[in-house]
């Protein structure tokens, strides 16, 4: 079956200033292994990523963003015609309310920043998704993973999620191994690893491309 995957990948930046911002340890190396799993499976594939030092997977369309506004423009704009859309990114959930334009100077005095939320993406695509689409999330968590990934499964209205321990030295930021635990609803659960990132990203495309079959059956 010749599939269309969207997969967004890395963390984004959030500016306080033009040399200042809020991230996090994301590496999008589990996303940039999907790409390139679900290429090697023969889908077209479009990623869009946030700054990451990773080279471009063979075959793949690269749509570089830097901030969560940006993702969900771009992200938006390649919905419609995907079949599954993938959403490894670790989007920052807020912004400084204030981007200043230029270099805040220190003051010697201590600083506090206002934040507002970001636009959560998965949230709005999934409100205008159309049902033969597969939205799969990814969960980031430090406690109660499993609890916490089906409320985020709910809430965001995704078909699958991916609960993915990011706890201590050995969570999946920047590593280049993972374990992830894939829910689904009705009580759908399947491990995928511990293993290589590549190794779990190939199991998880296999599982979506069955999951994809089944339903056009
Ligand atoms: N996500 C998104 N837009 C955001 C935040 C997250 O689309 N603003 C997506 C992520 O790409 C991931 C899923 O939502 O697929 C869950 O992200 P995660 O960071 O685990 O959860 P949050 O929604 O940020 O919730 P919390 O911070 O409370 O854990």
């Amino acid at each position: 079956m010749s599939l269309r995957c969207l997969i967004t990948a890395g963390p984004t930046r959030e500016f306080l200033d033009p040399v200042r911002f809020v991230s996090n340890p994301s590496t999008g190396k589990m996303g940039y292994a999907l790409a390139a799993a679900a290429r090697a499976a023969g889908w077209t594939v479009d990623l869009v990523s946030g700054p990451v030092s990773l080279p471009e997977p063979d075959g793949v369309m690269v749509y570089p963003v830097i901030t969560a506004a940006e993702m969900l423009r771009q992200t938006d704009a390649l919905f419609g015609p995907c079949d599954v859309l993938i959403m490894t990114a670790a989007v920052s959930d807020w912004r400084p309310k204030v981007s200043h334009p230029q270099k805040l100077k220190k003051t010697g005095e201590g600083l506090s920043v206002e934040f507002e939320p970001t636009e959560d993406i998965l949230a709005t695509l999934a409100r205008r998704r159309r049902p033969d689409q597969l939205l799969v999330g990814f969960a980031a968590e430090t406690e109660n993973l499993e609890a916490h990934a089906l409320a985020k499964l709910d809430r965001k209205g995704a078909d699958l999620i991916a609960a993915n321990s990011v706890a201590g030295p050995h969570g999946a930021f920047g590593s280049d191994q993972n374990k992830l635990i894939l829910l689904g609803r009705d009580g759908f659960r399947e491990v995928l690893g511990p293993g290589a990132k590549n190794a779990v990203a190939a199991s998880l495309i296999t599982r979506l491309a069955a999951l994809l079959a089944a339903r056009a059956r």
